[in-house]
């Protein structure tokens, strides 16, 4: 199959704080984007490697020190929430892409081998995401009353790249938008059309960068790996 990555760096980063929009944010000497557009370039399955950004921060992405990779496409504006960035996303993609990768910049230190997987499990399911077990006991809480314990064993933390047929993937964005769902991750926009999503277990290690506690980690474990012998 024909594939590209939908790399997603619209957002404004509130939870983590600060001034700079967080895909904008460095760490260890490059911004997260960068640093997320580096890893998946280094997959050569993605014929297409399509940035969304905010309409804010093309300045700011001007003056990046981008991969020179005729692979990556001119960055497209996203919309107010994660899915209209998508949707930003897909409809710049050119035709003859017919497997589509969905990618948070926040995520910015993911494996290639990991990426190769979980695309390979998408053109043969259809949908598959990587995903990470969690370590914690997971509580079901409505009004601060727990309702149920899942079994532990059965929760998996979703992570990206998310991967689905283009086809599919461009259906189920639709029914979202027709029931007016916002999902807070892309597969469940294929969840809710009955399609199976094939899990692929990942590195926890792909974590996404969301408050400070995240980027002090980033950073602790890029510093302990350039120290490594
Ligand atoms: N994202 C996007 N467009 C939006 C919202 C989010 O492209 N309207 C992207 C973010 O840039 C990020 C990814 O989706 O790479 C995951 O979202 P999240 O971690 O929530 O990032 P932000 O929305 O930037 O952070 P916050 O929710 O704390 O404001
Ligand atoms: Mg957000």
């Amino acid at each position: 199959m024909y594939s590209a990555v939908i790399v997603l760096a619209a957002g404004r980063g509130e939870r983590l704080g600060g001034k700079t929009p967080k895909a904008f944010v460095d760490l260890g000497g490059k911004v997260l984007l960068v640093r997320a557009l580096d890893c998946l370039l280094g997959f050569p399955g993605f014929k297409w490697v399509q940035p969304v950004i905010s309409r804010e921060d093309l300045d700011r992405y001007a003056a990046l020190e981008l991969p020179g990779d005729p692979r990556l496409a001119k960055p497209v504006i996203g919309g107010a929430e994660r899915q209209d960035s998508v949707a930003a996303g897909l409809a710049a993609l050119p035709a003859e892409i017919d497997l589509v990768a969905i990618h948070d910049a926040a995520r910015c230190r993911v494996e290639v081998a990991d990426v190769a997987r979980v695309v390979a499990a998408a053109e043969r399911h259809g949908a598959a995401l990587l995903a990470a077990p969690v370590p914690d006991t997971v509580k079901h809480v409505k009004d601060a009353v727990v309702i149920s314990t899942p079994d532990r064993r059965a929760c998996w933390g979703a992570q990206t790249p998310q991967v689905f047929h283009r086809a599919l993937y461009a259906e189920a964005l639709e029914k979202a938008r027709a029931d007016g769902f916002q999902g807070t991750d892309d597969a469940q926009l294929v969840e809710r059309m009955g399609a199976p999503v094939h899990v692929v277990p990942g590195d926890p290690g792909n974590f996404k960068i969301t408050g400070p506690e995240d980027l002090a980690r980033a950073e602790h474990l890029l510093a302990r790996e350039g120290t490594a012998p």
